[in-house]
C-alpha cells in the first residue's frame, strides 16, 4: 500500500490541500470535497462524464491520479457559475433543452466551454462535434448540444468584445 501524499493546488479559484493515496482518482478527490456536479460513469476515461477543466483543458477526471493535481487549476461546473449567476454557456444549455437527465451535462460544459475559450468565431456542427468527442449523451441529447454549442459561438461574434457566452 502506498504512502498517503499532499497536494496542493486551485480548485474553482480556492487553493487547497489533499491528502490521500497518490493512485486515487480526481473524480473521487473532488466528490469528496462536495463537488457532486463532477460524475462517474465508466471510470475507464471514455464516457466523458467525469470531465473537468485542468488548467483549462478538458480531462477525464475517473483516471488522473491524485499525484498529477499537485500544482495544478482545476474548474469543476460548480466554478463555472458565479454564485447564482450561471454561465452564458450554462444559460444556453437551458435555453436550448441540451440534456433530458443531464448526469452528463458537467461534462459536455467543460469541454465546450474549453472549446469556446480556445477558438474564435461561428463554430460550425463539424468543428463542434470534434470538440466533443469522447462524450456519451445516453439520453441522446446530441443535437441539443451542439446547437447551444453553435448558439454561443454566434453569439459572440455579434457582442461587442465577444463575450457571448463566456464563463462567469
Ligand atoms: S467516468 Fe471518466 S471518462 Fe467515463
Ligand atoms: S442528458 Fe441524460 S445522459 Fe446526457
Amino acid at each position: 500500500m502506498n504512502d498517503e501524499i499532499l497536494v496542493t493546488c486551485r480548485i474553482n479559484g480556492e487553493d487547497v490541500t489533499l491528502q490521500g493515496d497518490p493512485a486515487d482518482s480526481t473524480v473521487s478527490a473532488l466528490r469528496a470535497r462536495g463537488l457532486y456536479g463532477v460524475r462517474e460513469t465508466c471510470g475507464l476515461g471514455v464516457c466523458g462524464t467525469c470531465t473537468v477543466l485542468l488548467d483549462g483543458e478538458p480531462v477525464s477526471s475517473c483516471i488522473l491520479p491524485l499525484y498529477a493535481m499537485d500544482g495544478r487549476t482545476i474548474r469543476t461546473v460548480e466554478g463555472a457559475a458565479s454564485g447564482e449567476t450561471l454561465s452564458g454557456l450554462q444559460e444556453q444549455f437551458i435555453e436550448s433543452q441540451a440534456f433530458q437527465c443531464s448526469f452528463c451535462t458537467p461534462g459536455f460544459l467543460a469541454s465546450a466551454q474549453a472549446l469556446l475559450d480556445q477558438t474564435e468565431g461561428e463554430l460550425t456542427r463539424q468543428q463542434v462535434e470534434d470538440g466533443l468527442q469522447g462524450h456519451l449523451c445516453r439520453c441522446g441529447s446530441y443535437e441539443a448540444i451542439n446547437e447551444a454549442i453553435r448558439i454561443c459561438s454566434r453569439n459572440r461574434e455579434s457582442t461587442p468584445g465577444g463575450a457571448g457566452c463566456a464563463a462567469s
